[in-house]
């Protein structure tokens, strides 16, 4: 069932924009495969966005130059996309894309699996993308993000794998990164109570060894300290009275 809050200006563009993105990653899901470069696709999402008439997200953030961030394999988030960063059979490749359209933010990211990937790689891929929708599944007008960070916390630790505790999170609309900052973990109970109308980006990071991150020279890219795998899965969401609209899937 498919709940609608209010429809104020906000959601509406949110929701406008939300269906540019959603666009993106189905026309990424012909685009990405083995051999291709990380610039090759972020040159492409680039023109994609601009042709629909919105502008990437993250191109000019805090100095950023491109409109995707690519991550592979050991690289949880914030991966540049190098002209040199070629997908290979087996890898897991992070696509994080941000749109703004008429004045408003949507923030999404989806794990590809290049070829034939490890078991443990479709694993890791498979849990993250479904802590997601474990987390977003108890969130409703009133509930405390606590209550959410718990149910992606025992889904994705219960499946042998580590939430990144160090990344979060967040709210977005006028701006890319907005309050509240959100733990993708957490204990029933705590945390800032949601309520309906608030826009959030909900981005499950999550590593198949330790927690712990390092952030590599280039000063974006993060990856895990271990060098295991991670992967990530994201999506912007408006709360309603009933549940959450999940505005950056069609
Ligand atoms: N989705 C990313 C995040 O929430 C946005 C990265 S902005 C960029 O952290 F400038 F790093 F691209
Ligand atoms: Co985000």
């Amino acid at each position: 069932m498919v709940h609608t809050v209010a429809d104020s200006s906000k959601h509406k563009s949110m929701r406008e924009g939300g269906k540019i993105l959603s666009s993106v990653f189905d026309f990424l899901g012909g685009i990405v495969k083995e051999g291709v470069t990380a610039r090759y696709i972020d040159d492409h999402v680039k023109q994609f966005i601009e042709k629909h008439h919105a502008e990437p997200g993250f191109l000019g953030y805090q100095g950023y130059g491109y409109s995707t961030c690519i991550s592979k394999n050991d690289e949880i988030v914030h991966g540049i996309p190098y002209p040199d960063k070629v997908f290979f059979e087996g890898d897991c490749v992070s696509i994080d894309v941000g749109v703004r359209y008429k004045g408003y933010y949507v923030d999404a990211a989806r794990t590809f699996l290049i070829g034939r990937v490890s078991d443990a790689v479709r694993h890791l891929a498979a849990v993250t993308e479904q802590s997601f929708f474990v987390g977003i599944s108890v969130l409703k007008s009133g509930v405390r993000l606590g209550d959410m960070g718990y149910e992606m916390q025992t889904y994705i630790e219960s499946h042998g794998l580590t939430v990144v505790r160090d990344l979060y999170s967040h709210g977005v609309g006028r701006s890319l990164h907005e309050d509240p900052l959100i733990p993708n973990y957490g204990k029933k109970g705590s945390g800032v109570k949601v309520c309906r109308g608030m826009s959030l980006a909900i981005e499950p990071m999550v590593a198949m060894g330790g927690a712990d991150i390092e952030t590599l020279d280039d000063n974006w890219t993060i990856v895990t300290k271990d060098r295991q795998w991670a992967a990530h899965y994201e999506n912007t969401i408006i709360i309603t009275d009933n549940g959450v609209d999940v505005v950056t899937i069609a």
